[in-house]
């Protein structure tokens, strides 16, 4: 895939910006608009996602991905160990991952992923990837104070706890850098991508995501619409379900029907 980026200092949205040229089939594979600040960010179930200026990465990708259309749900899960990869080489912080796509931090959410698809009868017209980082420090609302953290912070955290570093004896920084974390994103996300687009599972990236899977072989409240019981996180499959074990019992539960919570807490 070749990468082509383009930065706007203020957008409305980075994944509305990859809709527009879509919509005029002006996106090509690997096309990345990145933006200092969004005036519409988009969360997931309708929420906003508030990106205040030059403190996060905005970031999204237009795909035209071969693969089935009810596989296209899955490169949320690529791009959340794009991310933690990138975390990890940027700036030397450990990373987990919380079932499907919450890159952990030092037991706090760092970024958010919006995946949205364009498709007609004759098939998929073009996907886009979104993807908000927190990277400098900022107040975030009360509702999500506890559960969210910038990089910043965590490389702050981690100078007084060198156990949050991949390698504590090595040298650190003690900023994050917007852009790099950004390029390193999508450079991880191509070479995962391409391997994904063959197989159309997630062989390719099973084996380091279920390593960083934080739920791993411990207790966890899945919040299931019929109503929330208690199991063990085993791993995740190469489709992106959960296995679970619920009263000596493996059974696999999807994303999109239910969620999963820490029995002590977020994570
Ligand atoms: C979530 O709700 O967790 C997903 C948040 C996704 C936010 C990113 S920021 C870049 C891209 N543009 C948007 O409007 N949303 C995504």
């Amino acid at each position: 895939m070749k990468i082509v980026h383009e930065y706007y200092e203020v957008i409305d949205s980075t994944n509305n910006e990859i809709k527009r040229r879509g919509a005029e089939g002006n996106a090509p594979e690997g096309l990345v608009i990145s933006a200092g600040s969004q005036t519409a960010g988009r969360g997931r179930s309708g929420h906003a996602w508030d990106s205040p200026v030059n403190v996060s990465v905005a970031t999204s990708m237009a795909l035209h991905p071969t693969v089935a259309m009810e596989h296209v749900p899955r490169l949320t899960l690529i791009a959340a160990m794009a991310v933690a990869s990138a975390v990890e080489q940027t700036c030397g912080l450990k990373t987990q991952i919380k079932w499907p796509n919450d890159i952990i931090v030092n037991q706090k959410k760092v970024c958010g992923i919006l995946t949205e698809m364009s498709a007609s009868k004759g098939g998929i017209s073009y996907v886009v990837v979104g993807i908000g980082v927190n990277i400098h420090k900022q107040p975030y609302p009360p509702e999500i104070a506890d559960k969210a953290i910038s990089l910043d912070q965590a490389l702050e955290d981690a100078a007084k706890d060198p156990s949050l570093f991949l390698h504590p004896e090595e040298p650190h920084r003690d900023r994050a850098s917007r852009k790099e974390v950004d390029y390193a994103i999508w450079e991880n996300f191509a070479r995962y991508y391409d391997e994904f687009q063959k197989t159309e599972d997630l062989s390719g990236i099973l084996e380091e995501y279920n390593s960083r899977l934080v739920n791993r072989n411990r207790g966890v409240r899945v919040m299931d619409p019929r109503g929330p019981y208690e199991a063990v996180a085993v791993e995740m499959d190469k489709t992106g379900a959960l296995v679970i074990e619920v009263n000596g019992e493996r059974k696999t539960v999807d994303s999109g029907e239910v969620s999963v919570r820490g029995l002590l807490g977020y994570v």
